[in-house]
Formats: C-alpha cells, structure tokens, sequence
C-alpha cells in the first residue's frame, strides 16, 4: 500500500515574511512563488489580503499567475478578512481561505478579548462564511500548547461540524516539546476524524525553544498529514518549522516515518538561496541541509572515511538537495559554451541579454580568480543576473584609500542611465538627475572604507539612504573565495529593499550590493500615503 501523503504548507510569503526586518515587495514575492511551485509544494499562503492593498495585490498576483500549489490566503475569524481573502484568490485554480483565532485564555483575554463562546462563535460563523467562497477552508487556534485542551476539543469540533476541511494545529510561541505535541496532535485528530473521517490535520509549529521541526514531526507521528512550514525556517522571532529540515528528515527516515512528500527535493538548494537573497536573511554556515557546511568535512578522518565511501558520514548526498557539486573546471580560458553548458547544468535558463550579462561578469571575475566553482558562479549570477533590479545608476568606478593610520576615503563615478521624475529624483541638489546618461564623480570618508564608499555613492546619486543591514559571507573556504554581501537600504519615506553584491574584493561586493539597492529603491514607485507602495513600504501586516 502506498504510503500517506504528508502535504507541504509553505508560508514563507506569510508567516516567513512576518520576520523582523523583511518586506518582500511584490516581484520578490511573485519569483518566490514561483520557485516554491517549481520546488513542488502543496499549498502556498500567499498573504494576509486584508492587512493592506500590497498584501492583496501580492496575492491577487501569485492566484493569477501560480499553477500547481493550491493558493491560500490567510484571514481573521471576521467576515471582512475572508471577504479580502476571497477577492484575492479569484482567479486561484486552486484556492484555500485560512482562518484563524486563538485557543488560549492568555491570547483570548489580553488580544482578542473575547471569551472563548465568543471565539467559538465567531470562528463557526467564519469557517461557514468562507465555504460560501471555496470547499477548502482551513481552521487554526492560535497558541494550543498554552490552551486548555476542553476548549480546544469543543472549538475545533464546531469548526469541522462549520465545514473546515483542514484543522491546523499552531504552537505559536514555540512553547511545547515533542511528546507533549503529539499528544495534543493525536488527541484533537481523534475527536475531529470521528466528526468528518476525512479532515486533514495539520501543525504549524514555532521556533522559540529550537523544537520547530521536532515538534512538526511529532506531529506527523501523532497522524498530523499536513505540515506549515517556511524556507530557511524563517518567521517569527526564531521562525517557522524550516521546510528543508523537515522535507528531508521525513524523506531521509522514510523508513521510521512511513511517510511520502511530494517535494522535488533537488529544488530545495536554490529555493533557500533565493529566499535568503531576496529576504536579506542569511543562512549560517552549519545550518543543516542547506548551509554552506551542511555537506563539508573537516577532520581528516572524516574525509578519508567519505572518500573511501560517502555513506560513512553522509546521510544525505548533496545532489539530492540540489547543493551544486563544486567542480573547479571553468578558468579565464573558457568561452560562451562552457559557461552557458555549466548554468544550464546549474538549472540557470538564461536568456540571451542575461547571459551576456553573466558571461561579462565570469570574464571579470576570471580575470582576478583561477578556478571558479559551481558556487561561485551561482553567487554571481544569482546577485547580478537573477535577482538584479533595471539599473538606473551604473557604478563606473570606486578607488579606496584605507589602512589603519589613514582616514578611509572613497571616490566613485556614478552615472545615472534612466532619467528619474518626482519623488524619485531625490529632492535634493543631487548632480546628476535628470542627465540621462550623465555620470558624477564624488569623493568622501567613512568610518571605514566600506562607509567611504556609500557616503560617496550616496552624494553621486543626490540622497541620503538608511543601512538598515549588512552581512558578508564566503561563497567557498579559499582564500580568493568570492565575498557575497547582502543589504537592506532604506529611503527617506520607508522603503526599503534587499539587495545583493558578490565579487573577490569585499569593497567592490558591498559596492555591487548598495547600488543594486538604490536601483531597486529608484525603480520603486513613490510611497504615497494609502497607496499600495506606502503599505509595502511599511511592510503592513499584521497576526
Ligand atoms: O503561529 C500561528 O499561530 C500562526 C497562525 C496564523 C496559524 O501563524
Ligand atoms: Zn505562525
């Protein structure tokens, strides 16, 4: 007999986007979606739609556009929420309203302040109004682990009998263990399955205490057949169940679990670079399955073991989770052939103005380093072809002084390649907007010479921009390893954008990375009060 399926609930673009500091704006959001229908999800949570216009435009978009994953859209046990809800998912081929409220007495008496008739109430009249609009209504009591397990019994029965095909289980401050989960997982499945045999169950699960993912599986022990989970384990606080981590655990001990997912694992890789990279949350290096050292060995013991045979200290090949295999065969030497061959290997579909775009990006950077793996070319093409904004400004130039008896000085010429209107010309007397193809030179100091050059950068363009966060990484352990930088800017009315910088010399990467920002921040419409820009601006959402 085959065996069941476990469905992946992917909610990065919700829950995952709920983490401190991002705001995916709606091309990021759209390129995730797209990446997790690649990577073969089951049911995408596109959003919140009520919590502003960007949030229903975000998901009105991935409805319209996504084929393969059902569509979900979160909405509060209100009939406004699942109004919004429904209007963003119309054009869904699949679509799934998702409502929620809380199960335990600290959230219903200090935020909803409601009793828990009143929640229950609301939650029938909610699941009942949604099935107006789709049969795949999913029900969530915020917080079970902390709730009184009598109550929890009565409101999920009530939202089962309303018609909710789906009872998600939350442990929403990360607050429960294993064994504890399981048996509230177990316990409510029993009495919901005597309601409808067919309701599916599901956990979400939070990080708080490290057990995200222990809890989930638990879950899964306990006869829960739907996890919640985010890429990179991002959300939160200390985030969501991370959907890598327990796609391969349920895989790679198929044999405890008895457990089958549809997930195109060889995906996994590339869907975590691109979530990192446009979220600006970067993964640590031991992070397990997709960190940069989740298949490195170190010990010379341990090499020797996996050279003479894998399976002595790899339960996993690297292959399976699409980690690219680091082969340093491509030099200064090679043509247009070998690279378009080697990113088609990469899973890189090109076209022809972005390949020519890469192929003057490898011929620099082989230029200054002798052998470029397969992690090195796809830093570069991710930060500089993928995930790269329409320039407005093209950096022409930097020269640094820096060392530790001179102040940090930075030069840069700029030259603006698109001329910019309104607000996002800046304001102020910056020398060269309006100039189509003009270019400034300006020069400043810094703190350091990475300051310098974003003091400079920012006087070339004529604005003044936030850093709201920097983080460098090494694409690979050598020396002439290639700096990958990533940052989050913001302007003076709150957008902000993520953006990435890679090269051998850690200045230019960061320079690379603030001009792709400021692109990004230049291409932006303008943030006007109540428009969709604003409330992506702000990052609008709410639960
Ligand atoms: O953590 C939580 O409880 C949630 C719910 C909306 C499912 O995110
Ligand atoms: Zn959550």
């Amino acid at each position: 007999m085959a065996e069941p399926l476990v469905r992946i609930f992917d909610t990065t673009l919700r829950d995952g986007e709920q983490s401190p500091g991002v705001s995916l704006n709606l091309h990021e959001k759209l390129e995730i979606a797209r990446q997790l229908a690649r990577l073969g999800v089951d049911i995408i949570e596109a959003g919140f739609p009520i919590a502003s216009p960007g949030e229903m435009a975000a998901v009105q978009a991935i409805a319209a556009e996504v084929r393969g994953p059902v569509i979900c859209a979160l909405a509060r046990t209100r009939r406004g929420d699942i109004d919004a809800a429904a209007q963003a998912l119309r054009t869904a081929e699949r679509a799934r309203i998702h409502t929620f409220t809380s199960g335990s007495r600290v959230h219903l008496e200090h935020m909803l302040r409601l009793t828990e008739d009143q929640a229950l109430e609301m939650a029938v009249d909610a699941v009942r109004y949604a099935r107006k609009f789709t049969d795949d209504v999913e029900f969530s009591a915020q917080d079970v682990a902390r709730a009184d397990p009598a109550f929890l019994v009565r409101l999920y029965a009530a939202a089962v009998d309303a018609g909710a095909s789906t009872i998600n289980v939350p442990d929403t401050v990360g607050y429960s263990t294993p064994g504890e989960f399981a048996g509230i997982v177990g316990f409510l499945r029993e009495r919901a399955e005597d309601l409808n045999p067919d309701v599916i169950v599901s956990v979400h699960t939070h990080d708080d205490l490290g057990l995200a993912v222990a809890n989930a599986l638990a879950g899964v022990e306990a006869g829960a057949l739907q996890i919640e989970c985010a890429v990179n384990g991002i959300g939160e606080r200390a985030g969501n169940c991370a959907l890598e981590e327990v796609v391969m655990a349920l895989l790679t001990r198929r044999d405890h679990y008895g457990r089958a997912v549809a997930v195109r694992t060889e995906e996994l890789y590339r869907t975590s670079r691109l979530v990192s990279k446009l979220s600006g949350m970067v993964v640590q290096p031991n992070k397990a399955v997709v960190g940069a050292n989740a298949f490195a060995h170190e010990a010379g013991i341990h090499q020797d073991g996996v050279l003479k045979e894998r399976s002595t200290y790899e339960i996993m090949r690297p292959e399976d989770v699409g980690v690219p295999e680091t082969r340093l065969v491509l030099g200064k030497h090679s043509g247009r052939h070998a690279l378009r061959e080697r990113l088609t290997a990469l899973g890189y579909g090109l076209g022809e103005a972005e390949f020519a775009r890469a192929f003057e990006r490898f011929k620099e950077l082989a230029d200054k380093k002798r052998g470029i793996s397969d992690a090195d070319l796809a830093a570069i093409v991710q930060a500089e072809v993928v995930a790269a904004a329409p320039e407005v400004y093209r950096l022409e130039y930097f020269q640094v002084t820096a060392g530790n008896t001179t102040v940090p000085t930075a030069t840069v010429r700029v030259a603006l390649l698109r001329s910019l209107s309104g607000a996002d010309a800046g304001g102020g007397p910056g020398p060269v907007r309006g100039d189509a193809c003009a270019a400034v030179q300006e020069s400043a100091t810094g703190d350091g010479p990475v300051d310098a050059v974003y003091r400079a950068i920012d006087r070339a363009v004529g604005r003044e921009f936030r850093l709201d966060d920097y983080a460098l990484r090494a694409v690979t352990g050598d020396k002439d390893a290639i700096g990958e930088v990533t940052i989050r800017l913001s302007d003076a009315s709150g957008r902000t954008a993520t953006a990435l910088g890679a090269s051998t010399d850690v200045i230019e990467a960061s320079a690379r990375a603030y001009m792709a920002a400021v692109n990004k921040l230049c291409g932006m419409p303008e943030a006007r009060p109540g428009t969709e820009a604003a409330a992506l601006a702000a990052g609008e959402r709410q639960v």
